[in-house]
């Protein structure tokens, strides 16, 4: 079971193939728009365990069809989180559950 959480932002904080970061209380985030669907990761690249942004709220490669480590460059689905090229490749980020209620997204907290 579970239930709306946090409240992140509203979803035209977030236009379609653009991302944002939440540094929360207990861990950091990063929300993508791809057209016009919502996917939550964990801030966190398989690889190192370090930040994949270098400046804020970059988080997508110049396409903005794959998110992209900043550090070594590994690229990851957007739909799925998996890394398909880069030292992690297949490995996988974190997904967060989210949703959307009243046009806000929020992250789910399970209990
Ligand atoms: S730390 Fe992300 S690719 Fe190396």
């Amino acid at each position: 079971m579970s239930r709306r959480g946090t409240r992140l932002c509203h979803r035209d904080a977030i236009p379609p193939a653009s991302a944002k970061g939440f540094d929360l209380d207990d861990q950091s985030i990063f929300v993508v728009n791809q057209a016009g669907e919502f996917y939550a990761y964990r801030n966190r690249c398989p690889h190192l365990g370090v930040r994949l942004e270098w400046l804020p709220d970059r988080f997508l490669e110049q396409q903005s069809e794959l998110i992209i480590c900043a550090t070594h460059g590994a690229l990851f689905l957007i739909e799925s989180g998996e890394c398909i090229s880069g030292p992690c490749h297949g490995q996988a980020l974190q997904a967060v559950d989210i949703a959307l209620y009243n046009d806000h997204i929020y992250l789910v907290t399970s209990h």
